[in-house]
């Protein structure tokens, strides 16, 4: 194999999601750690000052206090050169949070062992299945009393639809938490709290059959209980199977604690022993390997102003095949221009890091003059094919926008417009009027604040929102509908994109229900094409 191959298999490339607190930073901070990326955990999102470094990037992030983008985290560990696209935590997450997943190979799901599924899961998971990627499962906060263990595995089986494979299995949680046992290597690994943020190794391994040792370590109770629990699995789980966990329908389940660093070591060496090098994408010409094919890359982000002072636009670009080199000239097929993608850079930590090459799987963010939008394909001058579109996803609030002072329409429409294509909002009109009345679709409140607040400070437009009741759109795949006979509901709106396609909102679930009943063969999608 050349070293060319040998770069891209050697990446691994994913997603972490959760639910805001169940730990998801923490669990970041302390795979950096083992990667040597950081020497003390805690660095990268210390509290106060530095726990938002590693995204900040708009005034408004920093008035609240919370992550608005994602970004991405590259490290080597064990001959992986691992790239981690963090997804912001904060619930008021926007549609880079689902973009993101598709820019990952695989995605990590971090559950709170108090609370178990919780509703941003549930919405990330979604998109997980749809892609059909590997779902690796982390119960965390085991050191904190704990949900019992067959009803965690449970609700995630019934919540989310997905077969669980323990991996490992947790003895005692909270106070008593004991350690785990290892399924594979029959082995149990003893809890030991190493929060200072030096690296596990501590932890001492017992076999299952070293009585003694065993009973000295988690008492009589425990190992009965340990046992019983064992047998018990051995019969119920699913079994493992490395396939079914690559076609995203099994979830290997690992338990531990992020914040006194156990098991996460542990985590992720098997993870990267199951997990894929970066997947073959589903291009116009077929499927595009990442080690036969050229350079090639897809856009998945857009970003502006990270730094106010440069006013810049960075795109984020997923490299899906071959190598990169900043000197090379590359084809946007989009734009049917061949050029050089200018500054290419990696985010490291707080700091952004000029590159000179890269690989598939790896991520890139090149400054972006206005010409890219979400879904556009890169690759070498002589070819032409595009990959996918990434799927619209349906976002759940809406507002009317009204402009205040009507003189600056341009401006507004150029605004509005550029905010939308780089992916923040959705824009939507009435039915049956033009651009005079416009309707902002997003999938986090926050970003209802984040386009007032670019609208002034970027092009000087000051706007109104008046909210609206819906909370659900859905794209009409009927080609051939005929939208003024179409009976919905007295609550449902009929409105178009900036293309013209037809859309429906609703109130609610019912009235979605109730329209679909009242046409027949009436097909409603949840998710748009770009
Ligand atoms: P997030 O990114 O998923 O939103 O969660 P984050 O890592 O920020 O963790 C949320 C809170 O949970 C933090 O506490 C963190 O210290 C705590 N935490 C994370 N993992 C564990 C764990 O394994 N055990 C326990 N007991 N706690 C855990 P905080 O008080 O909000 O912040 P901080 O003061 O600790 O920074």
């Amino acid at each position: 194999m050349s070293n060319f191959a040998d770069e891209i298999n050697k990446r691994r490339t994913f997603a972490i999601i959760s639910h805001p607190d169940a730990g998801k930073t923490t669990l970041t901070e302390k795979f950096l750690l083992y990667g040597g990326a950081i020497n003390l955990a805690g660095s990268v999102k210390g509290k106060a000052t530095a726990r938002h470094a590693v995204s900040d990037w708009m005034e408004i992030e920093k008035e609240r206090g919370i992550s608005v983008t994602s970004s991405v985290l590259q490290f080597e560990y064990g001959g992986f050169c691992i790239n981690i696209l963090d997804t912001p935590g904060h619930q008021d997450f926007s549609e880079d949070t689902y973009r993101t997943l598709m820019a990952a190979d695989s995605a990590v799901m971090v559950i709170d062992a108090s609370k178990g599924v919780e509703a941003q899961t549930r919405k990330l998971f979604k998109v997980c299945v749809m892609r059909r990627i590997p779902i690796f499962t982390f119960i965390n906060k085991m050191d904190r009393d704990a949900n019992d263990t067959f009803e965690l595995l449970d609700e995630i089986e019934k919540e989310l639809g997905i077969a669980t494979c323990p991996i490992n299995w947790p003895i005692g949680s909270g106070k008593n938490f004991k350690g785990v046992y290892e399924r594979e290597t029959r082995c149990v690994i003893t809890y030991s709290d190493t929060e200072k943020g030096t690296k596990e190794g501590q932890a001492t391994r017992i076999g299952i059959d070293e009585e003694e040792l065993l009973l000295s370590h988690i008492g009589g109770d425990f190992k009965e209980q340990l046992f019983d629990e064992i047998d018990l699995l051995d019969g119920a789980s699913a079994e493992y199977d490395l396939d079914r966990i690559q076609a995203g329908e099994l979830t290997p389940v690992f338990f531990g604690s992020a914040l006194t660093n156990f098991g996460v070591e542990i985590f992720l060496q098997h993870f990267l022993k199951m997990t894929t090098t970066p997947l073959p994408r589903k291009a116009d010409i077929g499927l595009i390997d990442p080690v036969e094919h050229d350079f090639s890359a897809f856009v998945f982000k857009i970003q502006a102003n990270m730094n106010k002072a440069h006013r810049d636009r960075v795109a984020f670009m997923r490299i899906c095949s071959g190598r990169y080199d900043a000197s090379m000239e590359v084809k946007h097929i989009q734009g049917g221009k061949v050029m050089r993608l200018s500054q290419p850079q990696q985010i490291m930590a707080d700091e952004r890091k000029i590159l000179s090459e890269a690989y598939a799987g790896d991520i890139i963010g090149v400054f972006d003059p206005g010409i890219f939008s979400i879904g556009d394909t890169l690759c070498m001058p002589k070819e032409q094919f595009q990959y996918e579109g990434i799927p619209t996803f349906a976002p759940e609030h809406f507002a009317r926008v009204r402009q205040l002072d009507t003189m600056k329409r341009k401006q507004f429409v150029k605004g509005i417009t550029q905010i939308a294509q780089e992916g923040a909002i959705q824009i939507f009109q009435e039915f049956n009027t033009g651009m005079e009345e416009i309707i902002v679709g997003v999938v986090g409140v926050l970003q209802f604040d984040v386009l007032k607040y670019r609208l002034e400070n970027e092009y000087n437009v000051e706007i109104r929102l008046e909210n609206l009741p819906y909370e659900h759109i859905r794209w009409i795949e009927n080609k051939d509908i005929d939208l003024d006979k179409l009976t919905g509901t007295s609550d449902m709106k009929k409105i178009k994109d900036l293309k013209g396609n037809p859309l429906l909102l609703f109130v609610n679930q019912w009235s979605i229900g109730m329209t679909i009943e009242r046409n027949n063969g009436l097909i409603l999608s949840e998710f748009g094409r770009n």
